[in-house]
């Protein structure tokens, strides 16, 4: 079976830490292993666009800094096809058309969109395009015949919603949609990060992010922050691993040689945890160590990006061959779309001689 995956990303921001754990990861382990037919990653400046229309040069900024990031991490564009949303307009074409099938109370039920709702303050008054932006979305995956998408828990309904209209549409027209599935992150590794505030999720609007292209001084500066058990007040107080933050980037990031590179008096994270939790372990030598990995994974990334942004041009040819391979690809897609709905006037023959037929007799 053709293996197709898609992925993507609005450009609202550089991408940090939670990125990186929660899908930067999980894609270069895809593409690395190379098992799929075709696999896409799309900066998502569109749908961006259905929050954000007020704000266009931010939409607009960071498509480019996406993309640094992206590279920057090693996403490889010969692997993978990197492609900017608004630039393939058979997608906004497919969303048209896909509308029909959908009703209000069906988008007004989205539980993300709900909760998105609530938290741009959009209840009074929504903006259709950003009811609508779950059927866009459906376009994004169906245009290029997407068989897989990798996504976090978040992205569920849409799925969802991308199924029911692939569905309707082949009910309503014949079978022409190829029907998604989602793949959800299975490696420990891939999971949601807290901010280094220890709310749920790492994000820029909350200002808890660690970038991936903070210099080491910024990471350090960070991880002194970082919330981690207030009632571990000396050094010989026993502490709390559970919600304390130092420890949970720890879980995700430590491997067993960097105590040997960077703190030699413990083996493994375990015997790091026993201590802490019996007392006697300060808050400032578990923050040095996390900081010292953390510089050592953050570093090359950021100086890549650096390197990368030096010559832009390049970047922007990668997006442009990347915008014209999936434009082919989706625009191959909308035309058996139109040809299925009917709406080939001027290459169906039938119709032409069925037209024909009824005014000529
Ligand atoms: N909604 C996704 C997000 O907010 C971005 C996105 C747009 C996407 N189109 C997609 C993800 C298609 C997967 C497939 O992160």
């Amino acid at each position: 079976m053709t293996k197709i995956i898609l992925t993507g990303d609005r450009p609202t921001g550089k991408l940090h830490l939670g990125h990186y754990v929660g899908s930067i990861l999980n894609r270069l382990k895809l593409q690395n292993e190379g098992n799929y037919d075709e696999m896409y990653i799309m900066i998502a400046d569109a749908q961006a666009l259905t929050d954000n229309f007020a704000n266009p040069k931010k939409v607009r900024d960071n498509v480019l800094e996406v993309a640094l990031d992206y590279l920057a991490c090693g996403i490889d564009p010969h692997k993978v096809t990197i492609f900017i949303q608004s630039e393939v307009s058979a997608l906004t074409e497919l969303t048209f058309y896909y509308m029909n099938l959908v009703t209000l109370s069906r988008l007004m039920r989205n539980p993300t969109v709900k909760t998105e709702i609530k938290l741009r303050g959009f209840e009074e008054s929504i903006p259709s395009g950003f009811l609508n932006y779950p059927v866009s979305q459906t376009a994004d995956i169906t245009a290029f015949e997407t068989t897989i998408v990798p996504v976090g828990e978040d992205q569920l309904p849409m799925l969802e919603q991308a199924k029911e209209i692939v569905h309707s549409f082949n009910r309503i027209y014949g079978d022409v949609l190829v029907e998604p599935k989602e793949v959800l992150p299975d490696s420990k590794n891939a999971r949601r990060l807290p901010g280094i505030d220890g709310k749920a999720k790492m994000s820029k609007s909350l200002g808890n992010a660690i970038y991936l292209d903070d210099s080491d001084e910024e990471i350090k500066k960070k991880v002194m922050q970082m919330y981690t058990d207030p009632n571990h007040i000396k050094v010989t107080d026993p502490g709390k691993i559970e919600g304390n933050v130092v420890f949970t980037y720890l879980d995700v990031f430590c491997k067993d040689e960097h105590f040997e590179k960077y703190l030699s008096d413990y083996h493994n994270l375990q015997e790091l945890k026993e201590h802490y939790q019996k007392g006697g372990l300060g808050d400032v030598t578990i923050k040095r160590f996390l900081c010292s990995i953390l510089c050592e994974l953050i570093g090359p990334i950021r100086d890549r990006k650096k390197e990368l942004a030096k010559d832009l041009d390049n970047v922007l040819e990668i997006l442009k061959e990347g915008t014209d391979k999936a434009n082919k690809r989706a625009n191959n897609t909308l035309k058996k779309v139109k040809e299925h709905m009917g709406l080939d006037y001027f290459t169906n023959s039938e119709f032409i001689e069925e037209m024909k037929n009824k005014y000529n007799n």
